[in-house]
């Protein structure tokens, strides 16, 4: 698997992305501000993540979805991951992802990958979206807001 940026004339996979957020205006304004990176094995796109920076020196990771039935492989993680290398790497000093309440998964997943909760956005999901959504049998309400500051890989330089 290779994750790589989407090429400039490349349609962006619209039914991955609507699986992280089922609003197409909400995820049409994201693409148009951020930057596109697929996930990809033999040609096809199965992972993808959206890289939207919000302030100077943050950087927010959207959209995050890997393809139903390819989920729990790790393919989630390597996404996450390579975000934190893309973010240090343009030199962002925070990295922020915000997630439902009812995400029992991505919760898990954002914080094994280091991100700390900062805050919840209470009712977020009810003001913005017009039907009500559900996850693990909890309607989801509140944005979980998680970030991590990002250090700059120390070397140490030995001199003899
Ligand atoms: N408790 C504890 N850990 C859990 C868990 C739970 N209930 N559910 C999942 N995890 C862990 C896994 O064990 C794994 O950690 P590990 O590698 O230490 O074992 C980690 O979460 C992530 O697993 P991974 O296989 O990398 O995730 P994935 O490829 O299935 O992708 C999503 C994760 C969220 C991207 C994927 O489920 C998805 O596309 N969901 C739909 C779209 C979506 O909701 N996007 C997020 C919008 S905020």
């Amino acid at each position: 698997m290779i994750i790589r940026k989407l090429y400039v004339d490349e349609k962006p996979p619209e039914k991955l992305l609507l699986l992280a957020d089922p609003s197409q205006r909400l995820v049409d304004e994201y693409l148009k501000r951020g930057e596109c990176f697929v996930a990809e094995e033999e040609e096809q796109i199965i992972g993808v993540y959206v890289f939207l920076p919000t302030r100077p020196e943050t950087v927010e990771l959207i959209n995050i979805a890997v393809m139903e039935n390819q989920q729990g492989k790790g393919i989630g993680k390597q996404l996450v991951n390579h975000a934190l290398h893309i973010a240090k790497k343009k030199g962002f000093k925070t990295i922020e992802i915000g997630t439902g309440n009812s995400s029992i998964t991505q919760l898990a997943l954002y914080q094994k990958c280091g991100f700390r909760i900062t805050g919840v956005d209470i009712d977020y999901f009810v003001r913005h979206y017009s039907e009500k959504i559900f996850e693990n049998n909890i309607q989801c309400r509140d944005m979980i807001r998680l970030s991590q500051d990002l250090k700059v890989e120390k070397v140490n330089i030995i001199k003899r």
